[in-house]
């Protein structure tokens, strides 16, 4: 994937099977191509793009993206509201009752796509301005309410995704690494170095 045709590719040889469920720590320096691994796989970008996404062995791009897209759920690093009531954020088109609706104006985003269900939840940094504190119960929140879920969470913390099933270590528009993070750290590799540092390159 590219950003444009004059441009270096910011995702190279890509080749990756996630399992239902599951829930993947992605980290790596700044412009390793982790926000962009999550935008192919919304279907943000798609000049300059090759190789196909398949989820539940359906090829993606056979999908408009308006039935498609609100299949996957998204908490980015900022929340965006509209005027209205926090309920009305929550759920604009009126399809719940108030008790599946949490108020809590820090944990919207978290909360909008908790409401909505979805299979498949990326959190792009979502925790990077909150306390480490914050961030615990926002982790705790997120197993619990997503335990059927496939979640990828770009992490801005280690400890974020250190209790995730895998960890995938972006480098240069590549995976560099990936495993559970035992097996990670046992490798004695990128992923090791980053906990031994604790640099994220931010
Ligand atoms: N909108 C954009 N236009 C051009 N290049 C971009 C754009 N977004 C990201 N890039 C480039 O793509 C590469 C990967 O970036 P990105 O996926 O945002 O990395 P990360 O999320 O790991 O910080 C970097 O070289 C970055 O400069
Ligand atoms: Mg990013």
């Amino acid at each position: 994937m590219k950003y444009g045709s004059n441009l270096g590719y910011a995702l190279e040889i890509i080749n990756l099977t996630l399992n239902s469920g599951e829930k993947i720590g992605i980290v790596g320096r700044t412009g390793a191509g982790k926000s962009s691994l999550v935008k192919v796989l919304f279907r943000l970008t798609h000049e300059n793009t090759s190789g196909s996404i398949l989820i539940d062995g359906q090829d993606i791009s056979k999908f408009g993206v308006g039935y498609y897209r609100p299949q996957l759920g998204m908490i980015p690093q900022e929340s965006s509201m509209f005027s209205g009531s926090i309920r009305r954020n929550l759920d604009p088109l009126n399809q719940f009752n108030v008790e599946e609706i949490s108020g809590q104006q820090q944990l919207f985003g978290l909360c909008r796509v908790i409401v909505r269900k979805r299979k498949i939840v990326v959190l792009d940094e979502a925790t990077a301005n909150v306390d480490l504190e914050t961030d615990k119960s926002i982790q705790e929140l997120i197993r619990k309410e997503f335990s059927n879920c496939t979640v990828l969470t770009i992490a801005h913390r280690l400890e974020t995704i250190m209790n995730s099933d895998r960890i995938i270590v972006m480098d240069k528009g590549a995976i560099a690494e990936i495993g559970t993070p035992q097996e990670l750290l046992a490798k004695n590799g990128m992923f090791a170095q980053l906990v031994k540092t604790s640099d994220f390159g931010q």
